[in-house]
């Protein structure tokens, strides 16, 4: 489980096919998501498939809300199609757009990636429509890095390098540990 200041990640089970399903279900949520259509019931297999595979320390989380358990979305770590590298993936339900909580849940699974997988790096893509997705990118500390072939989508390709992240993190916790020190009162 992995609980940030308004969510809670925990892994997918059983229990969360019904809203896996509509969530998948949603044209607008899975525009810009490269597994997405087909039939009803080529959804509910998809997402059947996704419950019972076994990634080991990596594969598909839940996003809920940390105080009310409300369904929020979705996130994952993924080995690309090509190649070695991991993929961090996100969609929220269309309710749970513009509150920053894809940011807070791709934060925290990037977060679970480096510090308790130990995975050196990170990558993630994009439809290049997709500007949302981006921002979401560069605020966990992504890096736009050019474009690739993911399946068969021209798609905009972001790394995120454990060294980088963690060098950031580090200068973020200093920023943050002046700011509150300036408005303290000094030691009489
Ligand atoms: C993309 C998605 C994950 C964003 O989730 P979210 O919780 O709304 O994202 P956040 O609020 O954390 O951050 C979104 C950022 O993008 C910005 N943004 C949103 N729409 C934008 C647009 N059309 N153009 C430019 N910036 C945009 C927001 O202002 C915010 O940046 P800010 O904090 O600097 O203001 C969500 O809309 C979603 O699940 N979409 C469908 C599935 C999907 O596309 N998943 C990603 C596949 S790569």
């Amino acid at each position: 489980m992995l609980d940030t200041r308004q969510l809670r990640l925990r892994r997918l089970g059983a229990a969360d096919e019904t809203r896996f399903v509509a969530l998948d279900s949603d044209p607008e949520v899975m525009r810009y998501i490269g597994s997405r259509g087909g039939t009803p019931e080529e959804i509910v297999a998809r997402v059947r498939d996704r419950i019972a595979a076994d990634h080991g320390a990596l594969g598909w989380w839940v996003i809920e809300g940390r105080d009310d358990g409300a369904f929020h979305g979705v996130a994952a770590l993924l080995r690309m199609p090509d190649g070695d590298d991991i993929e961090l993936a996100y969609r929220l339900a269309r309710a749970s757009w513009g509150a920053g909580l894809a940011t807070e849940a791709a934060s925290a699974l990037a977060r679970y990636a480096f510090d308790q997988v130990g995975l050196p790096r990170l990558v993630a893509v994009t439809f290049p429509e997709n500007v949302a997705s981006q921002r979401v990118l560069e605020k966990v500390g992504f890096v736009h890095d050019g474009m690739s072939t993911y399946k068969t989508f021209q798609v905009t390709h972001f790394t995120c390098e454990a060294s980088e992240w963690r060098k950031r993190r580090a200068e973020a916790g200093d920023a943050g540990r002046r700011g509150r020190g300036r408005g303290r009162r000094a030691p009489r």
